[in-house]
């Protein structure tokens, strides 16, 4: 008997009650490998002693102070910390809860951007297809993971608009170039914000690397270059939303980087706080900050838990630990360790159709056939099969259907801790491998 609401009403979960290193311990003593972070949030592991200890000392001191009378010296430091390790000129960092909250942040800035400079009617927002955002009403309008959106249709925001996703495999044609994929699905967002008038178009929003939707599919090389200049041409602000896929998580600290721009305002979370505290950050440029500073001076948005002292000293404590240059480097090789070890596994494996990602952020896409793509039947829900399978054998991965449109083809992601090593990628690769088979069988 419980008074508590999960997320699916009837079922019955096991308690944690302990964390050692990248593994969970329930009340009867079984360990599971979190391979996935929760949701990709524990990126340091179980047991962090460095983390732990900053939050008791901040606690000590003080738990809280309301961020409308005071600032702190870990909020102070975590902003320092976060501008000095983001590219210029992403200099300006609003701290909240997580990331619905930052990306809520992010949409509402850059709305009072235009605002503030008179350009009024600058007030819808282009994001993409198969994408998420979070779940507060703006951030689940501005995403459209439509299994998550679809009972909130009718309240959620109308000046959101979607354009395609940047998936080569799936959506590549065929003789088309990764590089000509790229520019034609990039191009959408020019051809969107001429549809709208660009005088009514305030921002543009993309996952980095898509995460939940899709199961960790970066863009080709080449588009968010085009969507940066798209952006620039016309006053659009462009949001990246590395919430999922930011610190750290792919080898650099932001996945942008890989792709050799800036956007105008980046929004992180879950591996801030790593699980230890509930803590994200909407970062934004000089343009954005000294524009609103040298008219109204007053972001019209807070929250009462914004700039939380304690999850503040939780953040700085994480960035300490994730900004080691050797611990991003090693993020890298263990990506590519993990990476090679899933593609020897499966092989031979019709039901893999695909499998990428970038540093220790990877999803394998699952189909019922990887010569003609084609995916299983939704009915059979092959991705909550594996996850149940996974979860048996003491192993947490984090899979989802819908990858294809909402409603058909099925991915698992994989974001496990930083501190995993070899063993532990073999114990990924063994479970899944022995998972995915069971749930192939479980449908036939
Ligand atoms: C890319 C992305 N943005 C935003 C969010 C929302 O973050 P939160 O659940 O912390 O509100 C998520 C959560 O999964 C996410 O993956």
């Amino acid at each position: 008997m419980t008074n508590l609401i999960h997320r699916q009403f009837n079922q019955k979960l096991p308690i944690a009650v302990k964390g050692d290193g990248p593994y969970i311990y329930d009340n009867f003593g079984k360990k599971y490998l979190d391979a996935c972070g929760g949701a990709a949030v524990s990126c340091l592991g179980h047991n962090n002693k460095l983390i732990k200890k900053s939050i008791s000392q901040q606690l000590e001191s003080l738990p809280y102070a309301h961020s409308g009378f005071f600032t702190t010296d870990s909020a102070e430091e975590l902003a320092s910390m976060l501008s000095s390790l983001t590219p210029n000129p992403l200099n300006w960092v609003y701290l909240v809860s997580g990331g619905s909250e930052a990306v809520e942040s992010g949409l509402k800035i850059a709305r009072q951007y235009h605002y503030d400079r008179g350009y009024y009617k600058k007030s819808h927002i282009i994001a993409r297809k198969q994408s998420y955002h979070g779940n507060t009403l703006g951030a689940l309008a501005a995403g459209e993971n439509i299994p998550r959106k679809k009972p909130y249709e009718p309240i959620l925001l109308n000046s959101v608009h979607h354009i395609s996703p940047c998936h080569y495999w799936r959506w590549g044609l065929k003789g088309e170039s990764a590089d000509d994929y790229g520019l034609r699905v990039a191009n959408e967002l020019e051809d969107k914000i001429i549809e709208l008038g660009a005088d009514n178009v305030s921002t543009f929003i993309a996952e980095t690397i898509v995460g939940a939707t899709m199961g960790a599919v970066p863009a080709v090389d080449n588009y968010f270059k085009r969507i940066r200049d798209i952006c620039n041409k016309y006053d659009v602000v462009m949001i990246l939303d590395e919430v999922m896929c930011g610190m750290g998580r792919t080898g650099q600290l932001y996945a942008f980087e890989y792709y050799s721009i800036v956007p105008d305002i980046v929004c992180v979370a879950k591996g801030l706080g790593a699980g230890y505290q509930p803590i994200g950050a909407m970062i934004c440029n000089d343009m954005i900050y000294d524009s609103i500073n040298n008219s109204s001076g007053y972001f019209q948005h807070s929250h009462t838990y914004s700039a939380h002292p304690v999850a503040c000293a939780a953040g700085v404590s994480v960035l300490k630990e994730i900004s080691k240059i050797s611990t991003l480097n090693n993020i890298e090789n263990l990506g590519i360790k993990l990476l090679n070890k899933l593609l020897e596994e499966f092989r031979d494996c019709p039901n893999i159709g695909n499998i990428r990602g970038r540093g220790l952020f990877i999803g394998l896409e699952i189909v019922s056939n990887n010569i003609t793509k084609d995916s299983f039947d939704p009915k059979n829900k092959i991705h909550a099969r594996i996850k149940k399978n996974a979860f048996d054998l003491g192993l947490m991965v984090y899979p989802m259907g819908g990858t294809i449109d909402g409603i058909n083809g099925d991915h698992v992601l994989l974001a496990p801790p930083y501190i995993i090593n070899d063993n532990h990628i073999d114990e990924i690769a063994k479970k899944l491998k022995l998972s995915i088979t069971k749930a192939v069988l479980e449908i036939k």
